[in-house]
């Protein structure tokens, strides 16, 4: 009997120390691995000059990761015409003031600055042959983790991105191989000289006395009350209110120079929209701008747009896309982080897809209020 037990006992030893064996060789790898990492790490034997390339393998898994990491994030993004003119026009306005200066112009010598970035901020001539549009949306939408590619500054705008998408588009269209694009957008004549270098940046997409916006994405100021274009640009460099590409422009203005745009903006002459409206659309657009739709709790617009309060902006005039824009914006539950943009997005709210496509046509076909007025 007693010999029994003993054979036991060693049958139990045995099985122990199989999986103790096991289970030390496996702890010791993972403490090797552990120590040799916390070494590595800690001798800084890694060399993050941005002077060196990675290693080989490091560049092939960093890769390999964002293109996995973009696809599986773009597949089911639906894409709008990106031929539209007037997207482009704005698309490429922006990529002059917040694109050009890592990426450079399409097709030209980037600025040694950028070309010293690892990654460097490859040419855009060719990203639209690299990448699905929806890709590329997605792309600058979001920008790349530890490259020094930004994400789109306007939070919550990705309706802002796609002018975007569609100059990379027409880049790829016009280029042939080899060719550099001139940016031939605005002439690089000083546009207007009230005194202020910047000015320019902002005619080339509001336009100035003589010409208006560039895009039918980009409001026009003329006419506007002074008072309401100064807020608007304080509540953009306070990035209260939302967007990449006005943000940017706004942030390292003065006080004095936001009321001295303001004022002057206001002054420029009104124009007219050369732009035929369906007047069926017209009619129920102005149905409801002048009655409002009382069963779902909307009030007539011009209750308030058009009774002289130099807070509110006028809308008579205005491009029809610019005005659903941002109705769709408050519908969506964008730009109501101000009292102003609170009393609009209850409205906005309450207004159907369709109802803002006529109200907006209303408005966009009537004649701009004479300049400095507000209606
Ligand atoms: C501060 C510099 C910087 C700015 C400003 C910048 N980018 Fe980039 N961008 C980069 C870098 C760096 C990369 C490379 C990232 C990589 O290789 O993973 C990049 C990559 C890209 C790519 C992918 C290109 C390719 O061929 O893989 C696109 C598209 C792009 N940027 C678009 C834009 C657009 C549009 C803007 C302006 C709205 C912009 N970028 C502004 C630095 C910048
Ligand atoms: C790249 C094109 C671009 C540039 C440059 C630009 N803007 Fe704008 N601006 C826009 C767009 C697009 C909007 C509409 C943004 C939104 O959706 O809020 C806008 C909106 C505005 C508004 C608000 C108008 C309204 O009806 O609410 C003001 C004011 C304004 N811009 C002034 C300026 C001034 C001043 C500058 C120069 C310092 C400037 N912008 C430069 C494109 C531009
Ligand atoms: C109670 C007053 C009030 C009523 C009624 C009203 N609005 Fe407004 N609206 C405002 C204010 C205030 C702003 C400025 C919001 C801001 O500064 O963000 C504004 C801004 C807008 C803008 C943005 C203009 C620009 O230049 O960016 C649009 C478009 C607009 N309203 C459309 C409408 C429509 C359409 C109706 C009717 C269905 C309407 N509003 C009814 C007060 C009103």
């Amino acid at each position: 009997m007693p010999e029994r037990t003993g054979d036991d006992d060693v049958v139990m030893v045995r099985r122990l120390t199989r999986w103790q064996r096991l289970g030390m060789a496996a702890l010791f790898l993972m403490g090797v691995f552990v120590v040799g990492a916390a070494v590595f790490v800690w001798t800084g034997y890694y060399n993050i000059s941005a002077k060196s390339e990675h290693w080989d393998f490091t560049t092939e898994i960093l890769q390999t990761v964002r293109d996995q990491s973009i696809r599986a994030r773009a597949d089911s993004i639906a894409v709008p015409d990106l031929d539209d003119p007037a997207m482009i026009a704005l698309g490429r306005e922006h990529y002059r003031g917040g694109c050009a200066s890592c990426h450079g112009l399409p097709g030209e010598e980037r600025n040694p600055v950028a070309r010293a970035m690892l990654p460097d901020p490859p040419d855009l001539a060719y990203a639209f042959e690299r990448y699905e549009p929806g890709a590329l949306f997605w792309l600058i939408d979001n920008g790349i983790k530890y490259t020094g590619m930004p994400s789109w500054p306007g939070t919550g705008r990705q309706d802002e991105v796609w002018p975007m998408v569609a100059y990379l588009k027409s880049v790829h269209d016009e280029i042939a191989p080899g060719t550099v694009l001139d940016d031939t957008s605005s002439d690089g004549e000083p546009i207007d000289t009230y005194g202020f270098q910047v000015l320019d940046e902002c005619s080339r997409c509001h336009g100035d006395a003589q010409t208006g916006p560039v895009s039918d994405r980009v409001p026009s100021l003329s006419g506007q009350p002074p008072d309401y274009l100064e807020r608007a640009l304080r509540e953009y460099r306070a990035g209260l209110r939302e967007s990449g590409y006005m943000e940017p422009a706004a942030f390292a203005l003065t006080d004095q120079a936001i009321s001295r745009f303001a004022t002057l903006y206001s002054q420029y002459p009104s124009r007219s929209a050369d732009t035929e409206f369906d007047p069926d659309q017209v009619a129920r657009g102005a149905e409801i701008a002048m009655n409002g739709v009382p069963e779902d709790d909307v009030p007539a617009c011009t209750s308030c747009h058009g009774n002289g309060n130099p807070q509110f902006p006028n809308l008579a005039g205005q491009s029809q896309t610019y005005l659903e824009g941002q109705l769709e914006l408050w519908r969506n539950g964008g730009r109501d982080t101000t009292p102003y943009g609170q009393i609009m997005a209850v409205i906005g709210r309450n207004l159907t897809p369709s109802q803002i496509e006529d109200v907006s046509a209303f408005f966009a076909s009537l004649e701009q209020p004479a300049s400095g007025g507000g209606q």
